[in-house]
C-alpha cells in the first residue's frame, strides 16, 4: 500500500486525545511526515485526561514528540496557532492528508461555516477547496442538530466522518484496544500501513487454504 507522505494532524479540545496520540504515534512509526497542530483547549483536555503537559512552543512540541515517540529529524514539525507562513496554509502547498483527531464541536463548525481564523481550520479550509482527504475525528454526546448538520455538510464537502466509536465485536479487553481499533480505521482511511488487530473475515479467509494442504 503507497500511502500519503505528509499528514497534517490536528488535536482540539475535544475529548480522546488518547487516539490523537495514539495516531501521531503510528504515523511516525510508519515514517509518515507530520505536520502536528493543536488548540489551546487540546492543551487543557491533555492535562485533564492524561496529566499531560503539552509545550505551548511549536520547537519544544516537535522535540518533547520527536523524544516520545522517536521520529527522526524531518519527520514531525509542530506549527503555532496562528503560523501563517506555514505549509498548511496554502493551497500551493498543502499535505496530502489531514485528520482532526479528536474534533471539538467548535471546530467542526468553525469549519463547516468557512472560518479560517486558526490555522486548524486554515488547514482544514486548504484540504476542502484543494479536494484533498480531510478526515473528522468528532467527539460530542448527545448530538444536537446543529452538530448533525455540520457533519452532513462536511461529508457533502468531501471530508470524512469518522467517530469514535469502537466496534465490541473483537473483545476489547483494555482502553488501548479501544483506542486501537479506532486508530486502525483512521490508518486504513488514510491508507497508511498498520498492524493494530486482526481485520474482520482474515482468519476465515486463511481457514480454507489449511484445510486444502
Ligand atoms: C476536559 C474537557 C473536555 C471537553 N470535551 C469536549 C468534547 O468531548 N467535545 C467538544 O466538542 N468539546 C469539548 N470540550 C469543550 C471544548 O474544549 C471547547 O469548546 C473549546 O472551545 C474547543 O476549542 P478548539 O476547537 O479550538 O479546540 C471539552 C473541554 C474540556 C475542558
Amino acid at each position: 500500500m503507497s500511502g500519503p507522505r505528509t499528514i497534517a494532524l490536528a488535536f482540539t479540545g475535544a475529548s480522546g486525545l488518547p487516539y490523537g496520540l495514539r495516531l501521531l504515534e503510528c504515523l511516525l512509526a510508519a515514517r509518515v511526515q507530520v505536520y502536528l497542530l493543536y488548540s489551546p483547549a487540546a492543551q487543557i483536555v491533555a492535562r485533564q485526561e492524561l496529566d499531560l503537559t503539552l509545550p505551548t512552543q511549536p520547537a519544544a512540541a516537535a522535540a518533547f514528540f520527536s523524544e516520545r515517540y522517536g521520529a527522526q529529524p524531518g519527520e514531525l514539525t509542530v506549527f503555532g496557532r496562528e503560523d501563517w507562513f506555514s505549509p498548511v496554509a496554502s493551497g500551493s502547498n498543502p499535505a496530502d492528508a489531514m485528520a482532526i483527531c479528536p474534533c471539538s464541536m467548535g471546530t467542526l463548525g468553525a469549519i463547516a461555516a468557512g472560518l479560517a481564523d486558526t490555522l486548524i481550520e486554515r488547514a482544514a479550509d486548504v484540504m476542502l477547496k484543494e479536494r484533498r482527504q480531510l478526515l473528522l475525528v468528532p467527539r460530542e454526546t448527545p448530538l444536537s442538530a446543529i452538530h448533525l448538520e455540520n457533519m452532513l455538510k462536511l461529508s457533502r464537502a468531501g471530508a470524512i466522518i469518522l467517530p469514535p466509536a469502537p466496534g465490541f465485536y473483537g473483545r476489547p479487553q483494555t482502553i488501548d484496544d479501544l483506542v486501537d481499533f479506532i486508530v486502525a480505521r483512521i490508518l486504513d482511511q488514510l491508507g497508511v500501513e498498520h498492524a493494530l488487530g486482526p481485520r474482520w473475515g482474515a482468519a476465515r479467509a486463511v481457514a480454507p487454504s489449511i484445510e486444502r494442504a
